[in-house]
């Protein structure tokens, strides 16, 4: 039995499709043991609570010293709380990243290296960072849509596992293209999980094929 756990900041629909699919035995021999938020408001935990899963809430600790230094040493500290936090669950063989609206540092991306998996609502490498649907709805293009991929010491950067297209419909409204690539990602998240816990895949470079 394979164990994940999933890391969320806030609604919690991916976390959703997630248990769902799991718990309809899609993603075969699988248990989510645990969800993880940075956010105690974050409703992903009632989600989680909702389904039995122990629910851990991983507080950043308040900023301290200068920007730069700050940024470093709360990153590596921060990455040692999460580690800490997944210790009592035992051997976590995947963790997903599913809406989790933190950067993991070096130290949590090596302890889980090729085993830590991100969903972007935009087609990669286009539209990185944290309003990913409204950029590209802004730019203007004709398609999108989520990305899966692995984990790396970069943002929204690592090999890429899955992408579904959406194509953007000719006066589509920000809200509905946003939904459309909700449901989406509903789909390709379970998928790529699947396909990662069956070994289905392997790196070559940084393809995944
Ligand atoms: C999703 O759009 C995901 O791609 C992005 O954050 C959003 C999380 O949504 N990383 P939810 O919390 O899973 O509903």
């Amino acid at each position: 039995m394979k164990q994940l756990a999933v890391f969320a900041s806030g609604y919690g629909s991916n976390l959703q499709s997630i248990l769902n699919a799991a718990r309809r035995g899609h993603l075969g021999e699988v248990r989510v043991a645990v969800v993880v938020s940075d956010r105690p408001q974050a409703h992903a935990l009632v989600r989680a609570r909702r389904a039995g899963i122990p629910a851990v809430v991983v507080a950043p600790d308040p900023l301290s010293g200068s920007r730069a230094r700050r940024r470093v040493q709360d990153r590596r500290r921060y990455d040692h709380k999460l580690l800490a936090a997944l210790r009592p669950f035992g051997k976590i063989d995947f963790v997903c990243l599913a809406g989790f609206m933190r950067i993991l540092g070096p130290t949590f991306v090596r302890a889980f290296r090729r085993r830590i998996l991100n969903i972007h609502p935009a087609l990669l490498p286009a539209f990185k960072g944290a309003h990913a649907i409204r950029d590209a709805y802004a730019y203007g293009v004709a398609v999108t849509g989520p990305t899966v991929h692995l984990v790396d010491e970069r943002v929204d950067h690592g090999p890429i596992i899955l992408q579904e297209a959406v194509r953007i419909r000719s006066r589509e409204s920000l809200k509905s293209l946003e939904a459309r690539i909700h449901r989406a990602e509903h789909r390709v998240y379970p998928q790529a999980i699947r396909l990662i816990l069956r070994r289905k895949l392997r790196l070559v470079g940084r393809r995944v094929v």
